[in-house]
């Protein structure tokens, strides 16, 4: 076991792919920017690094990064009318993502793989261990699993990925960690990582999810990783390096098991459940899309002139 004091300070956030899987609406946004009721994605996962003591925020962005800069940034213009009005209430939302963390953006020049983009955030992480978080991976903020990742770096040193069991039929959607139990309940050790495998053939039911704490030997094993997988230089193939070698410097790779609430919007289908399970829970907008929801079923999807009418909630003219 080795121990760590080392403070991770940074996080990452790879905003670069093309998402595809969501086109056309990502033909002129990153996936990353699409609302997850009225905010974006990002924001959430933002939110969710500064909670865990992350407030350098590295953003690794693609074409398209104008958006997400945008919203990160002061908006004078739109400040300046709703202060004028005196809307403090919709001030204070639009101020709330400039306010979050200090925020830093890098140029993934061609989108060659999420390794890739992690890449691109070398110069700026420099010799320090960094968290990672994927745009389009939430995890609910009851249920924060950072705090608990960055406990078992600083226990194991190395680096860290979560995990999530899914049916295995469901494996060959992630990346799949063939793991051994430690004395921690939930925390294993990862032997082997394979990208995408095919069910039967999958060392376990425990998928990868979008969040990591990466030792900075990742980088040197990253830069010497060739495209894998659907021609992109994998992160997964990285960590499969560093997990088959513990005793490198900076090597060993260990999982924290999540049990809690994940929302992945990162194709129409997920987003859409995304979308309505969290829109449910809103003190705002939950009892009347509730009801909504229970007639909409009840009625069997079947259209009625009563739809039209429930959609037009008070307050949205
Ligand atoms: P995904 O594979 O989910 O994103 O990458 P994608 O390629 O944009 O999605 P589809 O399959 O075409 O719909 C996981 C994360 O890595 C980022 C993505 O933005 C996403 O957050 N990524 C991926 C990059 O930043 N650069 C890349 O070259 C690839």
């Amino acid at each position: 076991m080795v121990s760590t004091t080392e403070q991770v300070t940074k996080a990452v956030v790879p905003a670069a792919g093309l998402g595809t899987r969501f086109l056309p609406a990502t033909k002129a946004t990153p996936k990353e920017m699409l609302p997850v009721v009225d905010t974006p994605a990002i924001q959430f996962v933002v939110e969710e690094a500064v909670a865990a003591g992350l407030d350098d925020v590295l953003f690794i962005t693609g074409r398209n990064k104008r958006n997400l800069e945008d919203h990160f940034d002061r908006a004078y213009e739109l400040e300046q009318t709703l202060a004028a009005k005196g809307d403090l209430e919709r001030l204070a939302l639009v101020e709330e993502a400039t306010k979050l963390a200090r925020i830093h953006y890098v140029r993934q020049g061609e989108p060659l793989g999420l390794g890739h983009a992690v890449l691109m955030a070398e110069q700026h992480v420099a010799h320090e261990p960094f968290a990672v978080l994927l745009g389009d991976d939430l995890i609910d903020a009851r249920d924060a699993v950072l705090p608990a990742m960055l406990d078992v770096r600083a226990r194991y040193g190395g680096s860290v990925v979560c995990l999530m069991e899914v049916p295995r039929e469901r494996i060959g959607l992630y990346g799949c960690a063939a793991v051994s139990a430690t004395d921690v309940d939930d925390v294993v050790r990862v032997h082997d990582l394979v990208e995408k495998p095919d069910p039967a053939e999958a060392p376990s039911t425990f998928a990868v999810i979008g969040r990591y704490v990466l030792d900075p030997s990742v980088f040197e094993v990253l830069a010497a990783t060739p495209p894998g997988r659907g021609g992109e230089i994998q992160l997964t193939d990285a960590l499969r390096t560093l997990a088959a070698e513990p005793d490198r410097p900076g090597g060993g790779v260990h999982g924290v098991i999540f049990r809690g609430r994940r929302y992945d919007t990162g194709d129409k289908l997920s987003y859409l459940q995304a979308v309505v399970r969290l829109a449910v829970e809103r003190d705002d907008l939950g009892p009347e899309l509730r009801e909504w929801l229970r007639e909409l079923v009840a009625a069997d999807f079947t259209w009625s002139p009563e739809v039209n009418d429930a959609a037009a909630t008070p307050g949205s003219a």
